[in-house]
């Protein structure tokens, strides 16, 4: 992609502290585009667009908790505010919570739902609204996952809403389409961040040898698939869920478990 294809586009992107979504902001104001970026720790998120204003890129951080819809209302404001408009949004932000299904609690349920289901329809939803009013089409996407294709044991619940996602990318086609906004949704397989390698220090070695490429994806490899999908060659695309998995739902093989608690 040339150097400056987002050049004038403006961009929001949730839970983009760390891990995927900061590589998403990285990745497009190194391009050119103006970013909002979210995290629901503000501190996280104003050294992530420090970084990233150090490096030359155009980043507002904008710390808030994106299960809210007022509040994913107000980073749309934000982008329209700073930058005149918004032409990108990217559902960034979930929760992976791992847990036994039989004793799955209402409130595990409640806060994996309000963020990864509620946080990106209403962040989707408020973007296509301004969209739809400056009559410039649209880039939506929304972050899936291989195991809202393939069920996982101890993450069913987390698959039921990654699930959900791809639907959302594809149900919104027929209402957005007229307006030139395209959605869709993303689905990482294992990928090396600060949180998966936190979680467990064995996560790279079990994933890898699970993966019919023998590699975990990185942030870069998830990012340049949103790229590519937020960008005029992706004009075409729409209501599609694309694997960035290394072949991983080929085959679904889970390593040896090693759930968090
Ligand atoms: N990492 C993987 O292996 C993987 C695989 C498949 C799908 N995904 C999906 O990709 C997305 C990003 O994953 P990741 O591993 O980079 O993320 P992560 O778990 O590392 O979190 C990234 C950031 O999101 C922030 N965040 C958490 N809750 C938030 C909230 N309510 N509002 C705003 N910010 C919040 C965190 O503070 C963190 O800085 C998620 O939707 C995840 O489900 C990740």
């Amino acid at each position: 992609m040339a150097e400056n294809a987002f050049e004038g586009k403006v961009a929001v992107v949730t839970g983009a502290g760390i891990g995927i979504g900061y590589e998403i902001c990285r990745s497009l104001a190194n391009q050119g585009a103006s970013v909002v970026l979210n995290d629901i720790d503000a501190h996280l998120a104003q050294e992530a667009a420090d970084k990233i204003k150090q490096a030359g890129g155009e980043c507002v951080a904008k710390g808030g908790n994106a299960s809210e819809p007022s509040f994913v209302a107000s980073l749309v404001e934000e982008a329209v505010e700073r930058y005149g408009a918004i032409d990108i949004a990217v559902a960034n932000a979930g929760v992976t919570a791992y847990g036994a299904f039989l004793d799955y609690t209402e409130e595990q349920f409640e806060t994996l739902v309000s963020l990864n289901l509620r946080g990106s329809f209403f962040l989707a939803q408020q973007a296509a609204i301004c969209m739809k009013k400056q009559n410039t089409g649209g880039r939506i996407v929304l972050m899936s996952s291989v195991t809202g294709h393939q069920s996982h044991p101890y993450l069913v619940p987390y698959g039921m809403t990654k699930a959900a996602l791809r639907m959302l990318a594809k149900g919104l086609v027929g209402e957005l389409a007229p307006f030139g906004i395209t959605v869709n949704a993303i689905s990482p397989g294992a990928v090396l961040t600060e949180r998966t390698t936190g979680d467990d220090p064995e996560f790279e070695e079990g994933w890898s040898k699970a993966t019919p490429n023998g590699r975990v994806a990185t942030v870069e490899d998830i990012a340049n698939a949103a790229l590519f999908l937020v960008s005029d060659k992706a004009r075409h695309i729409n209501g599609h869920t694309l694997l960035v998995d290394g072949g991983w739902t080929a085959t679904s093989a889970v390593p040896t478990l090693n759930i968090p608690d």
